[in-house]
């Protein structure tokens, strides 16, 4: 299942990445702006846990996300802005890293760094700006159902119709809330429009 953010905020935030005037911080602050939308998203039906506090006006019960049920994994390194807007906001979730690059060659992806404890029980929120083949979500998806990951929600900034129809015939049961779905692939795996090499404008490698 796949849902595209169709919101004017959304398109305007995308569109600001989509600007090669902008530095390496606006480029990171807005991959941040446009994660907490797309985790509001995917938290709509998120499982509540009612909790006693005391307030100023006595002891109350009131509705919390259960954020220790969750886990959120980044695909480096373009992903890294995106984790760090999620556990900002569900500051008890626990955090994993998969070390993911594309050959430029071959286009095959490539998994050469995995810090994700077991998974058992637990919601994924797995974060990566650019879906573009889909070979590298599609890996950390392998990963993380070997970890016993109870449901896997992907947060991505673009996808391209290529990569998430990949995605979805390999592992028809993982979420993914997508910000804007590009036209298509160019011959060199890239999505077109697109914004370029995410990690490479996040970090100034270009
Ligand atoms: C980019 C991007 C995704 C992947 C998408 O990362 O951030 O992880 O490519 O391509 P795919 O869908 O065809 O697999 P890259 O390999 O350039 O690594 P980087 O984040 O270290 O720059």
């Amino acid at each position: 299942m796949y849902r595209e953010l169709h919101h004017p905020l959304v398109q305007s935030l995308v569109n600001t990445l989509r600007d090669n005037t902008i530095d390496a911080f606006v480029f990171r602050h807005t991959i941040k702006e446009l994660t907490k939308l797309l985790l509001y998203e995917a938290l709509r039906e998120i499982p509540q846990i009612s909790k006693k506090i005391m307030t100023w006006n006595g002891e109350k019960e009131y509705d919390y996300i259960k954020e220790e049920e969750i886990v959120v994994v980044s695909v480096l390194r373009a992903g890294l802005p995106m984790h760090e807007a999620v556990i900002d906001t569900l500051r008890a979730a626990v955090s994993g890293f998969l070390g993911i690059k594309r050959d430029e060659l071959t286009h095959k992806s490539v998994l050469y760094y995995d810090r994700v404890g077991d998974c058992t029980g637990k919601k994924v929120i797995l974060v990566d700006p650019m879906m573009a083949t889909g070979g590298s979500l599609c890996d950390a998806i392998e990963v993380l159902n070997k970890k016993h990951a109870k449901s896997i929600c992907i947060l991505n900034i673009l996808a391209s119709p290529e990569g998430i129809e990949t995605v979805l015939n390999k592992h028809p049961d993982v979420e993914m809330i997508i910000a804007k779905i590009d036209e298509k692939l160019n011959n060199d795996k890239f999505i077109i429009p697109g914004l370029g090499d995410a990690g490479d404008r996040a970090y100034n490698t270009l």
